[in-house]
């Protein structure tokens, strides 16, 4: 590169939140990029070609205040490229990385633009058989798939005589973990999911069956249910958290990631005491860097979700918005990756 441009295309988004029901801003805007000489030591140059849409960024592009935790934000926790400039010893320029940090996209400018400086700590390597695209497509989605695969494993939950149970499963996390559990650790899955449209998509990503979500959900107040699961990984919390655990076999364990229906959990502590059943919490910021680069190798060699990586559906920036609200009002289903615009003689 011959010089550092000076500028970047990026998704914005802003609202004054001192106004009660202020309107959110999403715009398209070019925002000034910083000099070389004003960044941190270790700080790299990326050249984003490609980010995602995860739940989290949806939340973040309606300036919800748990999610976007400054204002303006481009949102985007995902983002793949090349480093175009470096103040790092660790990496090169032309360095294929992804960018990964729990402040990426939330409490500081994200990857919904052509070009990010970031400290060297933020970046994992792309192995060569992982496009950026393709690394955008698992991102944040298939890395928390991938830990929640892990609580299983070490909980010893992937030879019993149950079938695993997986929520949320069209969506990002759950067909990636679903795809892992499968196809990669030749475990049977149960897949719960709204959307009897998404059915034979599960089941060509491994599913042995595929229950409709108003089917599982148990609404009684019993503490427990028929034993059902070894366990598996809950996306959605709320009622289908409280189904799952009270349905878990004895010993299982339940790797709880997400929130999609709620944040709710109406529980008595039955499933825990009478069935020894885990429930454990997956966050997947709050692993150390070495150990985040080693589930990473992981995800994209022995555990690689093949059809992940083929199945996403690629929009342009000025596409985001009709994304976010499909992924808030649930209409969308699987993994969307952006693809940004290359910078001009960058
Ligand atoms: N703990 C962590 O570190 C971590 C990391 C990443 C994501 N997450 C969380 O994990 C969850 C899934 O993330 P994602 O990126 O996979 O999201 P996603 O692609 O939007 O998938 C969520 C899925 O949940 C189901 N769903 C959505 N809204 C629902 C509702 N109101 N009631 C019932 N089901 C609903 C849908 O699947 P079906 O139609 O198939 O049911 C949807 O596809 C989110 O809550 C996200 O915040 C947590």
């Amino acid at each position: 590169m011959n010089q550092i441009p000076t500028k970047t295309l990026a998704f914005q988004v802003d609202a004054d939140r001192s106004r009660p029901q202020a309107e959110v801003q999403q715009r398209v805007v070019e925002l000034p990029l910083a000099a070389a000489d004003t960044v941190d030591d270790n700080a790299v140059l990326v050249a984003i070609s490609h980010s995602s849409v995860n739940y989290k960024d949806a939340l973040a592009a309606v300036a919800h205040p748990g999610v976007a935790r400054q204002l303006p934000l481009v949102p985007g926790i995902d983002a793949a490229g090349r480093v175009v400039a470096s103040k790092s010893a660790n990496w090169a320029v032309g360095d294929a990385v992804l960018i990964s940090d729990e402040a990426f996209g939330t409490s500081a400018d994200g990857g919904w633009r052509q070009l990010a400086w970031v400290p060297e700590s933020w970046l994992l390597p792309l192995p060569s058989a992982v496009t950026p695209a393709q690394a955008c497509a698992l991102g944040t989605a298939g890395i928390t798939a991938a830990w929640s695969v892990q609580a299983l494993v070490d909980h010893d939950c992937l030879s019993g005589t149950f079938p695993l149970l997986v929520t949320g499963a069209s969506g990002g996390v759950g067909s990636l973990a679903i795809e892992i559990l499968a196809q990669r650790l030749g475990c049977s899955v149960t897949a719960v999911t709204g959307k009897l449209s998404q059915e034979s998509r599960l089941l060509d990503l491994g599913a042995d069956q595929v229950l409709l979500y108003d089917d599982f959900v148990d609404t009684t107040t019993r503490p427990l249910l028929s034993t059902r699961w070894a366990g598996g990984v809950d996306t959605l919390g709320s009622a289908a958290l409280a189904t799952f655990l009270r349905s878990v076999a004895d010993g299982g364990c339940v790797a709880a990631c997400g929130l999609a229906s709620g944040t709710d959990l109406n529980l008595t502590v039955y499933p825990f005491i009478l069935r020894g059943v885990s429930l454990y919490g997956i966050d997947c910021t709050r692993y150390s860097a070495a150990a985040k680069a080693a589930m990473w190798r992981k995800l994209t060699t022995d555990w690689l979700p093949q059809q992940g990586l083929q199945n996403s559906r690629t929009v342009r920036l000025d596409e985001v918005p009709e994304t976010v609200f499909a992924l808030l009002e649930n209409r969308h289903s699987g993994r969307c990756v952006v693809e940004l615009p290359p910078v001009p003689g960058v």
